[in-house]
């Protein structure tokens, strides 16, 4: 197989001869998910909106980090999916002119994974593993001097005649992301000296100011109820919300040709928004007026029919809807919470007052002491 490398840019060049591996997207809407990332992707602070706690505390470090003559400091980015982690890193990158080389803690596999993609860095270069949760044990091990002392303990051979030897390492700074921050073990937790930052969900308005920009690099006229429609429905999610720009430009060019060709007059252009296009583009997508889409309804409507409410498992209510207990985790529940439709107790998760009205079920009593 080719080995898919990236340069800061996120231009693809195929089988870099460093071995370097990164795991491709699996499927076609990840794949169109990173060329839009790319095309909408900030290239300067300045463009970059929200996240201001990790921007003023990421500028200073960097900023220091120059003044003093040393490369920054190894950084952790964590929080549910499509916040920005990835953006982030590209903007250091960008904004302290160094290359980025990016992979993921799946894509290395061994030891010499590993060696190969540090002793293949230049000075200065950063390198971003995306969800460091799932790096093995083994390879972790070897990041820890790596990240610590510049240093790379290699061990050759097995048994009573196997030794160890030192590589030193050009200086590197470390920027990993991950969507389970709890799944990084302490040890390596704790050598992003640089920082371990959080990453908030976007408030209205800053979705708002995302969706404007965004229509404006993509040259859609987007009328202000439409962009209203979409920012109530993205999730508080810059990926989302982009998603969903692009998906009703889509339906409005789809709409506006067929018009054209059947004969309709005055009717608007593909590129021209307005609030009945979008909204008409979102409820085929079954994403409803308050962002919820089919899983995350089927995960309401389980816990609510099937189990009263709650409190129930993680792992039963994944069960019950065929689903991975990590997307259950990961994807579904962030938003939910966020709306205040579920909440995680110690006995398991409950469905919330407002979760019962949302879908039309009556609210009994014992859930209303519960949650
Ligand atoms: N696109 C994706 N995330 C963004 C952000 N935080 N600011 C501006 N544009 C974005």
């Amino acid at each position: 197989m080719s080995i898919p490398f990236r340069s800061r840019e996120g231009s693809q060049r195929p089988s870099a001869s460093n071995g370097i591996k990164l795991k491709m997207p699996k499927n076609k809407d990840k794949i169109e998910e990173s060329v839009l990332d790319m095309t909408l992707r900030p290239t300067r602070w300045d463009e970059y909106i929200g996240q201001k706690h990790i921007k003023d505390n990421v500028k200073i470090l960097l900023r220091a980090a120059e003044e003093r003559g040393h490369i920054p400091e190894h950084i952790l980015f964590y929080g549910p999916p499509g916040l920005g982690k990835t953006t982030l890193a590209h903007l250091i990158a960008k904004e302290t002119g160094r290359q980025m080389k990016i992979t993921s803690g799946p894509a290395i596999e061994k030891v010499g994974d590993l060696a190969s993609i540090l002793t293949n860095l230049a000075p200065g270069d950063i390198l971003f593993i995306d969800e460091i949760h799932r790096l093995n044990k083994v390879v972790e091990e070897i990041l820890y001097p790596a990240m610590e002392s510049g240093v790379l303990d290699i061990i050759i051979g097995k048994g009573p005649s196997a030794r160890t030897i030192q590589l030193d390492l050009l200086p590197f700074t470390l920027i990993a992301a991950t969507t389970r921050v709890a799944l990084v073990s302490s040890p390596l937790r704790s050598r992003f000296s640089g920082g371990v930052f959080r990453l908030e969900f976007y408030s209205h308005e800053e979705i708002g100011k995302i969706i404007e920009r965004s229509s404006k690099l993509l040259n859609i006229v987007l009328e202000e109820e439409a962009l209203k429609e979409i920012a109530k429905r993205s999730r508080f999610t810059p990926r989302t919300a982009n998603y969903f720009l692009k998906r009703a430009r889509d339906f409005a060019q789809v709409k506006a040709a067929s018009a054209k060709n059947s004969g309709v007059p005055k009717q608007k252009s593909g590129n021209i928004l307005d609030k009945k296009i979008v909204i008409d583009a979102l409820n085929m997508l079954a994403v409803d007026d308050i962002g919820l889409n089919s899983s995350d309804r089927k995960f309401l409507e389980i816990l609510i029919e099937k189990f009263s409410g709650g409190p129930i498992g993680l792992k039963t209510i994944a069960a019950a809807m065929s689903e991975e207990e990590a997307t259950v985790e990961e994807i579904i529940e962030p938003y939910l919470i966020q709306l205040g439709l579920l909440e995680r107790t110690a006995r398991g998760r409950v469905a919330t007052k407002k979760a019962h009205g949302h879908l039309g079920f009556e609210f009994k009593e014992k859930q209303e002491k519960l949650s």
